[in-house]
């Protein structure tokens, strides 16, 4: 477990960044914390460092949006709205591919959720200060915690 502090929107972004640098293809991770808590602000960092040129903003109206640069692949996926998951929606082949996928609000579908994932946890602790926790489940994300 490594916690983090930020102080600004901005410097989530680029805590982002730096995880998104250290990233495998196939890598999970699953974002918790409230509304406005930092979430996608942290996934706009993880796309920089992807060389993803296009603005990540909410997809919770869709979902999940999906970003390609080359040969990385973002998938990030706000389950916010979701309130139950229909076999129509395939989001376990996304989970499963070598894509980066980033999930918030991922207790809504802990049944189809990988053994092994990065867990964020973000803290609103007021005055734009935000407290970051990285717990890794599995060694290849215990390295990326180790370098953080
Ligand atoms: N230290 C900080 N880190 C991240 N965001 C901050 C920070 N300080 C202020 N903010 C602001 O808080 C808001 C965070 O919004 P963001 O969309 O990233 O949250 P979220 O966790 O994805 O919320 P939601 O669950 O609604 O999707 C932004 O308006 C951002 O500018
Ligand atoms: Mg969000």
């Amino acid at each position: 477990m490594k916690e983090k502090f930020t102080n600004s929107a901005k410097e989530t972004t680029f805590l982002g960044y730096q995880v998104g640098l250290l990233l495998e293809p196939g890598s999970v991770l699953l974002l918790e914390g409230d509304l406005a808590a930092g979430k996608t602000t942290f996934t706009k960092g993880i796309g920089q460092a992807l060389g993803i040129k296009r603005n990540i903003n909410s997809p919770t109206y869709t979902i999940m949006k999906r970003y390609m640069m080359d040969e990385n692949k973002l998938y990030h996926v706000d389950l916010y709205r979701l309130d139950e998951v229909g076999s129509d929606f395939d989001l376990e082949d996304y989970i499963n591919s070598d894509g980066i996928s980033v999930i918030e609000w991922p207790h809504k579908v802990s049944h189809i959720l990988p053994k092994e994932y990065l867990l964020v946890e973000f803290t609103d602790l007021g005055n734009d200060q935000r407290k970051i926790t990285f717990t890794a489940k599995g060694e290849k994300y215990e390295r990326v915690e180790h370098y953080l």
